[in-house]
């Protein structure tokens, strides 16, 4: 039997500062009602002070090795997923590796959006299939209170700051990832997006004066299509592993609005408690939403060693795609 990486260690970490439905109806024209029935959000963390991504990334990282009896020094690759890192260059894979001490591991970031941990574990699923002796700790990471524009209620409701980590290895027990699946379809990018602070507008004030170093998104289009694709994504993985709706033991979908998330479990027909859902907490975190839940429940002690675990994502690019996981 060939080897399967294994995830042996999670760990997350979510800012101190705790912003509420009632302080927001104090920044924009909305009100508690309407964030909850429309998106399920209460509250969500946001940075202060001098946190950064990397910040958040490192605290995540040390509670994952800290749970996987791994060394920083161990470790093989880093890899984060996040479209906030804390610069262009360098990597924010390559700060968390100097802080955590990781120097014998190659560290790069992947800029997928929500899907980012998916394709993060993917791609230490690819590496250790080969050398299942390879540590590989993967890192979904965001910072997105500081790219919202916080007088746009169409957006600001909406995003949360946080970290979540995974450490893996192989397997030669019959546990581990059992299929990934991933997707993109460019055409669209133009439904969510943020244009500036790349190089392909000037870093001019005619540009900030659009708004387009912040995230713009057309909710209701975006909507559509990621429940189309997060369905057509946990079909994919369910017949790839002959699967019927029944064997999933928990579903860990990108948490990006309660309604996406309840349309889901219909359609699936999964009972609540085979759903995680913690966005009442957070809101959106893009890549790092799967990976703080996966953390949750692992912490919860919810999570035992054979279960079958379904992950779905979905985000700008666009992006999704789902893996399938023995724990
Ligand atoms: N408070 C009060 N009213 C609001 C707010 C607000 N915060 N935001 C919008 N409204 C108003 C709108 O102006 C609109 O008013 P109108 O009818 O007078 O024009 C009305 O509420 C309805 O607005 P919609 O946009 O149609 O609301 P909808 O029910 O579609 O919910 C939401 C909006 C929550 C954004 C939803 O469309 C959604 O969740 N979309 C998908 C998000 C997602 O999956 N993102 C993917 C990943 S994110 C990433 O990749 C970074």
């Amino acid at each position: 039997m060939p080897s399967k990486a294994i995830i042996i260690g999670t760990g997350s970490h979510l800012p101190a500062r705790i912003v509420t439905n009632q302080e927001l109806e104090k920044i924009v024209e909305t009100s508690d009602e309407w964030i909850k029935t429309r998106s399920g959000i209460s509250e969500r963390h946001i940075v202060s002070g001098d946190e950064t991504n990397s910040f958040l990334a490192v605290n995540a990282a040390k509670k994952a090795l800290e749970m996987a009896g791994v060394a920083p020094g161990e470790l093989d690759l880093v890899i984060v997923a996040t479209l906030t890192p804390d610069m262009p260059m360098p990597s924010t894979a390559c700060l968390v590796q100097k802080e955590l001490g990781a120097l014998k591991a190659g560290a790069m970031d992947i800029s997928v959006t929500c899907s980012g941990f998916i394709y993060g574990l993917s791609i230490a699923d690819k590496f250790i299939r080969d050398n299942r002796k390879m540590k590989i700790l993967v890192i979904g990471s965001e910072v997105l209170s500081k790219r919202v524009d916080w007088q746009d209620r169409t957006t600001c409701v909406l995003f949360g700051d946080g970290a979540g980590a995974a450490v893996l290895t192989g397997t030669m027990e019959d546990r581990g990832i059992l299929s990934t699946h991933l997707h993109a379809d460019g055409t669209l990018w133009e439904l969510l997006s943020l244009q500036a602070l790349g190089t392909a507008l000037p870093l001019e004030p005619d540009i900030f004066a659009q708004g387009l170093q912040y995230i713009k998104m057309q909710g209701k289009e975006v909507f559509k299509h990621a429940v189309r694709a997060l369905e057509s994504s946990a079909w994919e993985a369910m017949k790839a592993n002959s699967w019927q709706t029944d064997d999933i033991d928990m579903l860990f979908s990108h948490q990006a609005n309660i309604r996406i998330l309840e349309f889901l479990q219909e359609r699936l027909r999964l009972p609540d408690d085979k759903v995680f859902i913690n966005i009442h907490k957070y809101g959106n975190t893009s890549a790092a939403s799967i990976p703080i839940a996966l953390d949750e429940a692992n912490r919860q002690g919810i999570l035992h060693p054979g279960m079958k675990l379904l992950f779905v994502a979905f985000g700008g690019g666009f992006t999704w795609g789902s893996l399938a996981m023995r724990w």
